[in-house]
């Protein structure tokens, strides 16, 4: 039995904090108390340190304890091409993201990339993630072998991908289906992972390929179904051009069975009125990744229609597309998209949407998301000792919301301290690496001696 103790300022959230203004639990001078990797209690000091026990207690007296942040949707082969300027989605998917993940049928390039991956997303305090892969088997086995090492908890899965790309980075809707089907026999439910069935989005899937994605979807519960859904105008036309007999582009996920409440669709910019009441009558979730939407001028994500309709919503990064990995940075940029449309947000709720919310968008809120006991004690320690503006700031606020604000506006990686995964510490800044990082060449290494 490992019992540690973490002391700081403790700060969770116990649901939506637009739905409940107790949802906020904030302990000034707070402790977390992690037995195995599990959260026993948050608290305060006064209250925790009886049952200390002779065990370590690590002391943040600058830090914020907060739940490790969540990123509902990312792509990790387009980091090595994001920021790449493209038009609008179609042309920049054909610029630069196919010719990136083109790549990755190299097991080496996968493997590279998914610690890289990882470290940063380490690094920036994203603890869980549900990540697109390419259409190549070794991409998804390369990130779930990265991802085992390191006890994260993480999605991914194989793109599907059969028409409407280049050939390199295709499949067929049959090698695509039984590769799923071996990736989900060796790697869902294995350690902390979980697999997501992951056609690429309408136009990049034959029927027989959407078809056989609902037939593995309905095979294994638990699995996931992760996919894109009325990104861009020209995107969404060309779908009804292709699907007369849909409705509309929901309709045409609907016709195959891959609307449920395991399903997670990014972006929905577009939606019609009755898109929005039959995703929230089928429980679907949505990753709203405002610096990707900016970015590609696709459009700004509703959230009050969300809302309205009953659906969850998480953060996500969306990188290639979008431009941080850093959920700190995506508070930021979703902070703004709501104010053009009159709904303004706290640093409550874009916290949540990082963390509990995110949790719920994944359903995984029964094991991560906040402090409450019996949780995977997957946290990190924020501080703003190396953000000189943010530090400032801090300096001339009076209440913690204020002081939070300031952070999901100013903060990045710098102000990520230490992440924790499963109660391990996985990354530590101010030791200028990351712990798990494989041995880097020795020019790095140099620079990190500057
Ligand atoms: N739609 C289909 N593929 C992609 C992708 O890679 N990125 C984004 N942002 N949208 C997509
Ligand atoms: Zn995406």
């Amino acid at each position: 039995m490992t019992r540690q103790v973490f002391r700081g300022t403790v700060f969770h959230l116990l649901g939506d904090p637009d739905q409940g203004a107790d949802a906020a639990v904030i302990h000034e001078d707070g402790a977390l108390l992690v037995e195995d990797g599990h959260v026993v209690e948050a608290g305060t000091w006064i209250d925790i340190q009886p049952q200390v026990k002779g065990a370590p207690v690590e002391r943040f007296p600058d830090g914020l304890i907060v739940p490790g942040f969540i990123d509902c949707h990312v792509h990790f082969p387009q980091v090595d091409m994001m920021a790449s300027p493209g038009d609008h989605l179609l042309h920049w998917l054909s610029a630069y993201a196919f010719p990136a993940e083109s790549r990755f049928h190299h097991e080496d390039v996968a493997a590279e990339t998914a610690r890289f991956f990882l470290d940063q997303l380490l690094a920036n305090g994203t603890t869980s993630a549900l990540v697109f892969a390419t259409a190549h088997k070794v991409s998804a086995e390369a990130l779930f072998a990265e991802a085992f090492r390191r006890n994260m908890r993480l999605i991914t899965g194989k793109v599907l991908m059969d028409v409407g790309a280049p050939a390199g980075i295709s499949d067929t809707a049959e090698t695509g289906y039984m590769e799923s089907r071996a990736l989900i026999r060796d790697w869902h439910g294995k350690g902390r992972l979980g697999y997501a069935v992951t056609p690429r989005f309408a136009l990049t899937s034959s029927e027989r390929q959407l078809e056989l994605a609902g037939r593995l979807v309905a095979d294994h519960p638990g699995v996931k179904l992760h996919t894109h859904l009325s990104e861009n105008v020209e995107e969404v036309e060309a779908v009804h051009r292709l699907y007369p007999e849909c409705p509309d582009y929901l309709g045409v996920y609907e016709k195959f069975g891959l609307v449920s409440p395991h399903s997670v669709f990014a972006h929905c910019l577009h939606l019609t009125a009755s898109e929005w009441v039959r995703m929230g009558k089928s429980g679907a979730n949505i990753a709203f990744c405002p610096t990707s939407n900016l970015f590609l001028g696709s459009g700004l994500f509703n959230l009050k229609a969300a809302e309205t309709a009953g659906v969850r919503v998480g953060l996500g990064t969306d990188v290639g597309a979008g431009t941080s990995l850093s959920l700190l940075a995506t508070m930021n940029e979703a902070y703004k998209v709501c104010q053009l449309q009159k709904r303004h947000t706290t640093a409550f709720k874009l916290f949540y949407l990082a963390t509990l919310g995110a949790a719920r968008t994944l359903r995984l809120d029964d094991k991560i998301g906040n402090f409450v006991s019996g949780k995977e004690a997957d946290f990190l320690v924020l501080d703003v000792k190396t953000l000189p503006l943010a530090k400032r700031r801090w300096e001339h606020t009076t209440t913690f919301a204020e002081r939070l604000f300031a952070l999901a506006m100013l903060g990045d990686d710098r102000a990520v301290a230490r992440t924790y995964v499963a109660g391990k510490c996985v990354h530590e800044r101010d030791k200028s690496k990351n712990i798990n990082a494989a041995a880097r060449p020795k020019h790095t290494e140099e620079w990190d001696d500057l």
